[in-house]
């Protein structure tokens, strides 16, 4: 029998997981060469050619029992010494391996730092609009997810609202840099205004930095974290070298301790063999790194600028790799609209602090974006 926690989290319908089996369930109708999803469940870039490479070289070569068998337990330390190795170059940072604590995603480091930062009936904090799957992961923790409301139109952190939300309850604060789905960064006054409200009532502050990767210009928290010992950073791999389905990323804090006491508490065999592969491959790969931020720069701003043009529709700035929109034409219904053309945007109706007018687009090829951008100046003329 379903406990009825987890029965009632599993209840939740996920609009991404819909529209991604939709979308399936299309192309296997009428050709996956018919079917256009911008909603982005999956990536529409393949992950670096070096790490298909290596595994299409181990599958041909590697002994199966060798292959397949048993890593070390806690993550590999091979991937370990890569991300250290990788934040070493980046930051100039002493970073180690002992230092890192490797986790399934973005995911995974969430669900982790919560468990270390609260007890069960502990308030979690977050802003509007946020990722929904945050929901879960607090309450799988057995901690309360509370929200500070948005601020619409520039959908920066409300720091007064935020003041009065500061209850004794208030153990840990959740903050998603750059915002899923507004792709926009928080002010960096304000995030730091909210690192020292944190550490001032001894808060734990969580920052979800998944889709940084993509913004070379933006180093985000992990150079202050040795002076800020109550903020967790946590990267994720699978977005920026599109590889979801292998599950990697990475949690850190300046307390040794801290790490060490995670480590001590995680499950055997979290990271799985290829995972940690990828990892030692890709974070080396500065070809395929230059390429995708060269890429999100050109496309991304000539994408902007044509949707910014299109009458009915307002667009955000965003800098991760997809752009926040919202459909201003009364009583129409924009993702139906696009449906009926085989392509799929996001809607944004199931994100905390919005609305069905607002979606989330994923940016891809030019060719592709183009794509887009026709049919919605057919829907929208
Ligand atoms: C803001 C945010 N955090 C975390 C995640 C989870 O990412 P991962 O696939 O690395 O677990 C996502 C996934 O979309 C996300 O949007």
């Amino acid at each position: 029998m379903l406990n009825e926690t987890y029965r009632a989290m599993l209840g939740h319908k996920s609009v991404i997981r819909e529209t991604f089996m939709y979308g399936k369930q299309r192309a296997a109708e009428i050709g996956y060469e018919n079917v256009f999803d911008y909603s982005l469940g999956n990536p529409s870039v393949p992950c670096p050619d070096k790490f298909t490479k290596a595994m299409q070289t181990l599958l041909a070569e590697e002994e199966p029992v060798a292959l397949h068998g048993y890593c070390p337990s806690q993550g590999d330390p091979g991937f370990r010494t890569a991300v250290a190795a990788h934040l070493a170059k980046t930051f100039g940072l002493p970073y180690e391996q002992k230092d890192i604590f490797p986790t399934t995603g973005a995911a995974g480091a969430i669900a982790h730092a919560i468990r270390a930062v609260t007890k069960p009936g502990d308030e979690v904090l977050t802003f509007a609009p946020y990722f929904p799957e945050y929901g879960p992961y607090v309450e799988g923790t057995g901690a309360v997810l509370k929200v500070v409301p948005p601020q619409a139109p520039a959908f920066q952190p409300n720091l007064d609202a935020f003041e009065e939300m500061l209850t004794e309850n208030v153990t840990c604060v959740l903050i998603n840099t750059p915002n899923n789905p507004t792709g926009l960064l928080p002010e960096r006054g304000l995030l730091e205004a909210i690192a020292q409200r944190c550490r001032a009532l001894n808060i734990s502050l969580i920052l979800d930095e998944a889709f940084l990767d993509f913004i070379p210009d933006q180093p985000g928290f992990i150079p202050l974290l040795a002076q800020h010992p109550h903020v967790w950073v946590l990267r994720s791999l699978t977005k920026f070298y599109a590889i979801p389905g292998l599950r990697l990323g990475y949690l850190l804090n300046a307390d040794a301790q801290a790490v060490a006491r995670l480590r001590a508490r995680q499950m055997p065999w979290s990271i799985n063999a290829y995972a940690a592969l990828a990892g030692e491959i890709i974070l080396q790969d500065r070809a395929y790194q230059r390429a995708t931020w060269q890429w999100l720069q050109e496309e991304g701003a000539r994408f902007y600028a044509q949707l910014q043009e299109m009458a009915g529709l307002t667009v955000w700035p965003g800098r991760a790799n997809y752009l926040f929109l919202r459909c201003d034409r009364a009583d129409f219904d924009l993702q139906y609209a696009l449906l009926r053309q085989h392509v799929l945007i996001r809607s944004c109706a199931n994100y905390p602090g919005l609305d069905s007018r607002y979606f989330r687009v994923a940016i891809r090829s030019a060719e592709e974006n183009d794509q887009l951008l026709a049919a919605l100046r057919r829907v929208l003329a």
